[in-house]
């Protein structure tokens, strides 16, 4: 897959450009095994980075101008300049990514140069694996390559891929997408706490297995549901009198039963319980105690439905059918930001051709459509790759 995206960038590249490329970076989508909606929250996550990821192919130019071609949009061209603010581009969705990006940077005062720039990925867009952080960070990373920003962290590279999406796209996410793409570890998923940004990497154990299965539910109104739930959450941190959900008790949680509002109590109860379950469902992972894990992401994905509100009936359904086929030894939920897109389940490798075929017997959208099964392996965060392919 690493491949393919990598030889149609630059085949991309020399298509538009008439030349090779300086460097070539990769970053890759993310699946989040558990701890979701408390990002946003000073709260804790455990994604891990998969084998799909976004290329970007990047030749500096001698003058203020950015030129960038996406292969996955039939060679959309964009063109904007650095010497001037940079606007948003209401007809071509994609390009605010990039250009978001670079505005970020821009702002933040950092010495940028002109560039040519192809873009090729894989990740499935609205499927809630984060095409658009991986496209964020590769092109946060390819600018500090060519730009020779040596100084730039993972963690700044994750906050301003985070900015570009909240302050120039528009949608209000946490840092949990950015983050793991930039900082992902082969083989393991990363607890974040997502309050001081630390990070700790959990191993997979040996013979345990990662299926992430879309539900080609498509996902509608995301947006404006996602910001919300932050707005609800908020407004429970407030009433809590904590400056986030991360500091409040399930004590003051229960107190305030009868004079908060009974859906932002509901949301703040899931975030309660999620930050409990995921750190909970790191030591399960760290101690190959795949039962305890999947009792956890039963108990999440029961709270993303009845507190958070954010699952949809296909994908009850389908989380339903794998957990029915995995038994005790592993679980199943909802991943991402909601409302459609993935399952996520950790399972003994053993298990993969029972949940594959339940799957497979079982499940169809809305539409009629079969779930699409992908078994993932953990991979490393954002980096330079090889030009050649
Ligand atoms: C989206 C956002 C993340 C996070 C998840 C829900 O993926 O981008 O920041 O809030 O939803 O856990």
């Amino acid at each position: 897959m690493t491949a393919t995206n990598r030889s149609r960038a630059l085949a991309s590249f020399v298509g538009a450009f008439d030349a090779t490329p300086d460097i070539l970076v990769q970053a890759p989508g993310r699946v989040n095994l558990i701890g979701e909606h408390t990002d946003y929250n000073d709260g804790f996550v455990l994604p891990c980075a998969i084998d799909f990821q976004t290329v970007v192919a990047a030749r500096v130019r001698d003058d203020a101008v950015v030129r960038v071609v996406a292969a996955d949009f039939n060679q959309a061209l964009d063109e904007f300049r650095l010497d001037a603010p940079i606007p948003h581009k209401a007809k071509q969705p994609w390009a605010n990514y990039v250009r978001g990006v670079f505005a970020v940077m821009a702002a933040r005062g950092l010495p940028l140069r002109g560039m040519n720039l192809s873009i090729a990925g894989d990740v499935p867009r609205g499927a809630g694996l984060s095409s658009s952080a991986s496209l964020e960070v590769a092109v946060g990373l390819g600018i500090q390559h060519t730009s020779g920003l040596d100084a730039l962290s993972r963690t700044e590279l994750a906050r301003i891929a985070q900015q570009a999406e909240n302050d120039f796209v528009g949608c209000q996410c946490g840092i949990m997408d950015q983050l793991i793409s930039a900082q992902g570890s082969a083989g393991h998923a990363l607890l974040i706490d997502c309050r001081d940004l630390s990070t700790t990497p959990v191993p997979v154990p040996e013979g345990t297995a990662i299926l992430i299965v879309h539900s080609n539910v498509r996902r509608g109104l995301v947006d404006s549901a996602y910001n919300e739930r932050r707005a609800q959450c908020r407004e429970a941190a407030a009433h809590l009198g904590v400056a986030s959900l991360r500091d409040a008790t399930r004590d003051a949680l229960e107190a305030a039963r009868d004079t908060l509002d009974d859906v932002c109590w509901r949301r703040a109860r899931h975030v309660l319980t999620e930050n409990e379950r995921t750190v909970a469902a790191a030591q399960a992972l760290r101690d190959g105690d795949l039962v305890t894990l999947g009792r956890l992401m039963a108990h999440s994905h029961r709270s993303m439905r009845q507190d958070f509100e954010i699952t949809v009936p296909a994908i009850d359904r389908l989380v339903d059918i794998l957990q029915q086929a995995i038994g005790p030894q592993g679980g199943a939920r909802m991943t991402g930001g909601g409302f459609g897109g993935c399952v996520v389940a950790v399972l003994p490798e053993t298990a993969v051709p029972q949940a594959v075929a339940a799957v497979q017997a079982q499940y169809r959208s809305p539409d009629g459509q079969p779930g699409t099964v992908h078994v993932t392996t953990p991979v490393d965060g954002a980096q330079r790759v090889p030009r050649t392919v």
